[in-house]
This record gives C-alpha cells, structure tokens and sequence, in this order.
C-alpha cells in the first residue's frame, strides 16, 4: 500500500513536473514566436525606411539636376533685368579683371549648341545664339576632316563662376587660381560667347592641348567662322591671364579675322579700332 502510495505519489509529482515542462516550454515557445514577431516587424519597417530614403534621395538628386538645367534656360528668359552697362548685342565686349561684367547680367537667347560635349551632365552647355550656330558649324566642318572636338564650358553664371573660382581658391591658394580662374563677375563665360574647347585625342584643360592636331587645326580655321583664343602664349600681361589653348572667345568673323592674322589679343584690337 505504501508503496503503491509512494508509486501514486511519484506518479503524481512526475506528471506535475512535466504538466509544469510543458507550460514551460509551450511559454518558451510563445516567447520565441513574439520576438520572431518583433524581429520581423523591425525588419520590415528598416526596408521600408530604407526604400522611402532611396526614393527621396533619387528624386532629389534628380532635381538639382534638373534644376540646373531649368535656373539657366529660365534665367535666360529674364530679359531686361540685365546691367545698363552691358551692350548685349556687342560681340566685341571686353570683360577682364578691369572691365567688370554687372553681377545681375545674363544673356537673353542662350541656347545649347548641337555639338559633341565631353560631358553629358555639364550644367555649361549654352552660348547665345548666333554664337551656338558658329560653333556648331565650326564643330561640323572640323568633323569632314577627321577633327572631333568636344565642347566643355560656355555660359557660365556669376554664381556658377563663384563656386568655381571658390574651389579653386582652396585647393590650390588665391595666388595659383588668379592664373586660370577669373574672379566672379569678370569671366567672360558669364557673357556667353565662350566655348571651352577640347578633342577625342586630348581631354585635359592644360596647355598639352597646343600638341594636338585638333588646336593646329583651330588655329587655321576658327577665324572663319568668328572664332578667336581669347588668352594666348606670350600675351599674359596684356590678358591678365595664363596660355589657354582651349579657351575660345566669339567676336564675329572680322574680328576674328584681324586678330588672328596679326596676332594680338582682343584688348590690342579693341584699342587699335578704338571700339566702344
Ligand atoms: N579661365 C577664364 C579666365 C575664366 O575663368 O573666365
Ligand atoms: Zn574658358
């Protein structure tokens, strides 16, 4: 009896103990599902976080893009809110450290040029009309004959050229900058009869581009079509500036004609014609 007892009572304490295993284990598991539950949760809300950043992202970096883009050809519309002091129809401005360009001023028809550039996102792709066309011309003529020249920098607003002479500034100190960058409000690419000029063979805005085919060619041809290097060897006092083969200034064909035949700068012509 006592030992059926005893039996009655081992049973009994065994099955309590694994009624107690199998509350605790179905706990566990119910445990174990909650932060399964949890787990998954935090999970999901991180992708979707990281989805609604993505697009914010990409639609905001497509905006500057865009904007870019937009600020330039709207600016372009702003006619009448230019400076008094600049003639915009005179292709024969002359902007250098001395002679200032207004702050306010943008061209009134800039349009983009139908030419290779070198960079398919470049936020500097327009020039005023008549400009683009003689460039495009300049561009297609030179193809005929085997020359690919790509298009790098044209208009330039004053605020694009702060950001630009600024960047420079750091990186390289004032002194060193004032050699290739004009001081925002005396760059003449804020007038919009300038192309940067390169080609397939040769991509660097250094002078190594006076060694191309591609210059040699320039050289020959750009007066016909208006067309002059505004910055050229052995002129720096006179420009102010450092050798820049790439740099291309429009100022009409007969101009250009003169200036290239004589060799002298848009300064001396301007003085030898006493151009007003
Ligand atoms: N590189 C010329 C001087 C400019 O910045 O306008
Ligand atoms: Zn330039």
């Amino acid at each position: 009896m006592n030992d059926s007892l005893s039996i009655n009572n081992e049973g009994n304490s065994s099955n309590n103990i694994s009624n107690r295993g199998k509350r605790y284990s179905k706990r566990l598991v119910k445990k174990k599902r909650k932060v399964k539950k949890i787990f998954r949760y935090v999970v999901l809300s991180t992708v979707i976080l990281l989805i609604i950043q993505g697009i914010t992202f990409f639609s905001s970096s497509g905006k500057e893009n865009d904007d870019s883009e937009y600020n330039s050809v709207n600016a372009s519309s702003k006619l009448g809110e230019s400076s008094n002091l600049i003639d915009e129809s005179n292709i024969l401005i002359l902007v250098n450290r001395e002679n200032k360009i207004d702050e306010t001023y943008i061209p009134n028809d800039l349009v983009i040029p139908n030419v290779k550039f070198i960079s398919k996102n470049s936020p500097n792709k327009m020039l005023r009309k008549e400009t683009a066309l003689q460039l495009e011309n300049m561009f297609e003529d030179a193809k005929k004959e085997g020359i690919n020249l790509l298009a790098v920098s044209g208009y330039r607003s004053y605020e694009y050229q702060k950001e630009l002479y600024d960047k420079k500034v750091k990186r390289s100190g004032k002194e060193e900058a004032d050699k290739y960058v004009a001081v925002p409000g005396t760059s003449e690419h804020q007038t919009g009869f300038v192309m940067d000029v390169l080609s397939s063979e040769y991509n660097k805005l250094d002078e190594g581009f006076k060694y191309t085919d591609a210059y040699d060619w320039l050289c020959n041809n750009m007066d016909k079509y208006g067309f002059i290097i505004r910055y050229p060897e052995g002129k720096e006092d006179i420009t102010g500036y450092e050798y820049e083969p790439w740099h291309l200034r429009y100022v009409g064909k007969e101009a250009a004609k003169e200036i290239n035949d004589k060799d002298i700068t848009l300064e001396e012509y301007i003085e030898n014609n006493n151009v007003k």
